[in-house]
């Protein structure tokens, strides 16, 4: 990968690489074509990445369908899909690690502490491998990110990080490769993701700015809507992620997580 990358780069091509762990879905293809439009070259990475999940979460039950996620990359053009296994990821006795001290604290690190070291370590590692000059990420995962753009700066990676929208059901669930693991009744809930976002902006244009009274308002109705647990919701500085207790000028990212017996599900809205 290193070798065809490396000759990418003395031709001048330009490289955009597409991080993924597969199962892919629109909101993939999406981040690949914004990638195709301002790429010669573009590689999609598809690795399922065993660091960034913790002792009890999904590793094994984390969705795949190879065959269907090339033929999708084919469709959308994608010039190499890098399938790289673990074993030829990390070595047996890996002992460097990406760790970021800061916004890695709170939201999903909390209940996940080991996550964003196994995610910046690897998305280090495929920066090297696939050497590109951007890397698209989605927004849904809000605070990787954001985390990756630190990382990015604080440690002079030469790589552009370009950012596309959540992508959405019609009803409104924010797309992620674990929906599949949902069951039906659990996928009727999981709209209360979305809603609850929607709540918050409503209740924002009509003028309640206090975060504490936001959260009440959107515990409540969790209780009523669904069995999932509330992982957290936060309201945090979109630059900082230091959390706000009033929503004043400074745009402000309101991100959630709900635990369902199937899948843990995110979503979030920057206010602005
Ligand atoms: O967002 C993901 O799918 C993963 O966290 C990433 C960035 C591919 C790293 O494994």
């Amino acid at each position: 990968m290193q070798d065809m990358a490396l000759t990418w780069r003395r031709q001048g091509q330009i490289v955009g690489l597409v991080p993924t762990m597969g199962f892919l879905h629109e909101g993939h293809l999406s981040l690949v074509r914004l990638a195709r439009a301002q790429s010669k070259v573009v590689v999609l990475s598809l690795f399922v990445n065993p660091t960034q999940f913790g002792a009890n979460e999904d590793l094994d039950r984390y969705p795949s369908n190879i065959e269907r996620d090339l033929a999708y990359c084919e469709a959308e053009g994608v010039d190499v899909v890098f399938m790289p296994k673990a074993d030829e990821v990390y070595a047996e006795d890996a002992s460097v690690f990406v760790q970021e001290q800061k916004l890695s604290q709170g939201l999903c690190g909390m209940s996940r502490p080991i996550h964003f070291q196994g995610v910046l370590t690897v998305v280090a590692k495929l920066f090297n491998l696939c050497l590109p000059d951007l890397a698209v990420f989605g927004e849904k995962d809000a605070q990787q990110l954001r985390l990756i753009r630190r990382m990015v700066r604080d440690l002079n990676f030469p790589v552009e990080i370009i950012s596309g929208p959540i992508v959405r059901e019609e009803d409104g669930l924010a797309m992620s490769s674990r929906n599949s693991n949902l069951s039906e009744a659990e996928r009727g809930e999981a709209l209360v993701l979305r809603k609850s976002l929607l709540a918050i902006v409503d209740a924002k244009t009509f003028g309640e700015r206090n975060v504490k009274r936001l959260r009440a308002m959107v515990e409540e109705f969790l209780r009523e809507a669904t069995l999932g647990t509330l992982d957290y919701l936060e309201f945090v500085d979109d630059e900082t992620l230091e959390p706000v207790g009033h929503i004043e000028d400074r745009p402000v990212l309101v991100a959630m997580a709900v635990q369902f017996p199937s899948a843990r599900l995110i979503d979030n809205i920057v206010l602005t």
